[in-house]
Parts: structure tokens; sequence; C-alpha cells
């Protein structure tokens, strides 16, 4: 049991309180933290989908303490000490790569990075072959990112070790998903009954897709705006209120979370220039206009400035954008010390 690290050093002012109240506050927080930890018995974690809303929450919760370690000036804790950490990219990424290797090395594990480019793959190794490789090096975590829906649940299946998956074709992305919470909740007080918007390329987004199931499974209402061409068949399966124009589904909207416009992944022509796009789908000042007035911006990154979201929006007093990318430190520290928790707890 390792989780009450977690919680924060006692204040000062510790020493002057009656000693029954300092054993009691103690004792409280060790059971707080039993109990969330207790709250997440998943030996992996691969998807929102396969999550129950106390587990989320447990999640958010731990991650929401893990913030101030990342805000002082020695950002070290010792709970993955002796522990090995292997993300396994087979596709580009800049943040959540280095937001995994972070967490990580704050926890003081040992990470290491395994490049596609200068991996085994682009010789015609497959996915399996490489993770089995990896596995024989007796990894503890290994988190995976790959361009095929359901890689990560194939190489649970196949490891030793716990797999997180860091996005799996246009399938999940759960950690970007509970950072989305994490910040939503810190602004807003609460995700349940806010009004979120995602907008822009669904077809083609993990994030949205991991982002719907876990807002509706906290109570919020989403809804999400493209054009037709960039909304999957059977949307509105997910529990989301489907719109076409920014101008109508931004009415009343407390969250608007940016998508970026996938390019890469389409292959015929989703969208007839970008320019007509931002002048429908883009997010400039105007539009934001339209959402409530507290109304907050989000976007996962990487963006395409003047595509899906003008520069003067996301640089702006209501963007929310550098917040996510702090909060995907924590909550990734989260779920790492969460899964190992568990791990020792199940295998002791
Ligand atoms: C997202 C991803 O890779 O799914 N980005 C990210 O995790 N930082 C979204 C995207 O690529 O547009």
């Amino acid at each position: 049991m390792h989780l009450h690290v977690l919680f924060h050093p006692k204040p000062r002012e510790n020493h002057i309180r009656p000693l029954a109240c300092q054993v009691f506050s103690s004792y409280s927080q060790i059971l707080m933290t039993k109990t969330l930890s207790a709250s997440f018995t998943q030996p992996h974690l691969l998807g929102i989908e396969t999550l129950s809303p106390v587990e989320i929450e447990t999640l958010i919760d731990l991650a929401d303490q893990s913030v101030a370690i990342s805000r002082q000036v020695k950002k070290k804790k010792t709970t993955l000490r002796g522990r090995t950490q292997i993300n396994l990219f087979f596709e580009s990424s800049t943040r959540t790569q280095s937001s995994f290797e972070l967490a990580g090395k704050r926890l003081g594990a040992d990470v290491m990075n395994m490049s596609v480019g200068a991996s085994s793959v682009k010789k015609g190794e497959t996915l399996i072959d490489t993770a089995m490789t990896l596995n024989a090096m007796k990894p503890d975590i290994l988190v995976v990112r790959h361009q095929a829906a359901g890689a990560a649940e194939l190489l649970a299946q196949k490891v030793d070790c716990s797999v997180i998956n860091a996005g799996d074709g246009a399938h999940e992305h759960p950690t970007q998903a509970l950072l989305d919470a994490l910040t939503i909740r810190r602004a807003k007080g609460r995700i349940a009954r806010l009004v979120v918007a995602i907008c822009g390329d669904v077809l083609h987004s993990r994030v949205a897709r991991s982002n719907i199931i876990l807002l509706n499974a906290l109570g919020a209402r989403v809804r999400v705006i493209a054009p037709k061409t960039l909304l999957p068949a059977g949307i509105e399966e997910l529990g989301v209120e489907v719109f076409t124009r920014m101008e109508e589904g931004l009415k009343g909207v407390d969250i608007i979370m940016m998508l970026r416009l996938q390019r890469e992944r389409m292959a015929g022509s989703f969208v007839p220039s970008i320019r007509e796009y931002f002048r429908y789908f883009g997010l400039d000042r105007q539009r934001l206009d339209i959402a409530n007035e507290d109304a907050l911006v989000m976007h996962p990154g990487p963006m395409n400035r003047g595509v899906e979201i003008a520069s003067e929006i996301a640089d702006g007093p209501r963007s929310l954008i550098q917040e996510q990318v702090e909060m995907g430190v924590a909550v990734r520290m989260a779920v790492i010390e969460a899964i190992i928790d568990n791990r020792s707890r199940t295998n002791s």
C-alpha cells in the first residue's frame, strides 16, 4: 500500500495541533487513500469504456492530488523506484509521450522510450514481436500508442506487465479524456450537468470517443458539432446531441473542446478547403461569443492554428490548453501509480 504518499506533506502548523487530532487526521488520510485505491482494481488502462464511474472519479481524484508534486521545486517521488516503464510509440507524439516519460520519472521509475523510427518495426517486425521482445526485458508498465484500434488490448493479452493505452487508432485515448475531465473539474468545480461541445474532426478522433464516454458517465451533457463528412455513422448511439452548424451547437455551451483536423488520416477529401473549414467550423471570437459568457476552450493538441482554432482564442484568457498539458502529467502519474499499487496488492 503505497498510495498514501500521494497526499501533500502535513502543513507546518501541525505541531501546535493536539496529538489526538493529528493522529485522527493521518488515520483518516490513510483510510481515504485506501478507499480510493481500492476503488480502482484494473491491471491495465485500455479505455474509458471498461471503467465504472467510480473508477473514473478515483483516477481523477488521485490525479488532483498529484498536481502539487509537479509544482514543487523537487518533483521526485519514490513509489516506483526499481520499476521499469517502457513507452512504445508506433505513432509520432510530442505531448503524450513526453508527459508519460515525465510522469514515470517523477514517480522514480526507470523510463525507456522506444522510438519507432529506430526500431525493427520498420524492418517488418510485427506489433506482437516487438512487444514480446520488450516483455522479455521484464518491464512493469508498457505504455503503447499504435495506429490500429485494439492494439493495446491485444498487447495486454500477450505480455506479463501492465499496459496503458496512449491512443489506439480511432478507438480510445483514455488518459487524454481523464486529463480533460480533471481540467474541467478544476476550472468549473464539477462535471455533472455541464454542456460540453466537442467540435470538428470527430470521425478520426479517439480523443472525442473517450471524452464522450467519460463525460456521459459523469453526467455531463455532450454535443458534437461537425460537418456531416466528419461524423461517424451512428454517433448518436454514444449519447450525444448532433449539430452540423457551430452557430446552433454553441448556444448554451459551458466547455468548447476543439479537435485537430487529422489530415494524415484522411484518404479522400473530407473538407472542401482549409480556408472554407475555418470559415464554417473554426473557433474565432464571434463563435466563442455564441457560447455561455463563462464558456472555456480546450484542445488536446497538436493545434492547427487558423484551421480549427484562431490563435487569439488558443492563447486567450478563456483557453485551458496549457492547463490540459499540466494535468496530463498529473493524470499519468496517478494512472501509473494506481495500476502498480493494484498489481502489488493482488500479487501479494
Ligand atoms: C491526440 C491524439 O494523438 O489522439 N493528441 C494527443 O494525444 N496529444 C489528438 C490528435 O492527434 O489530434
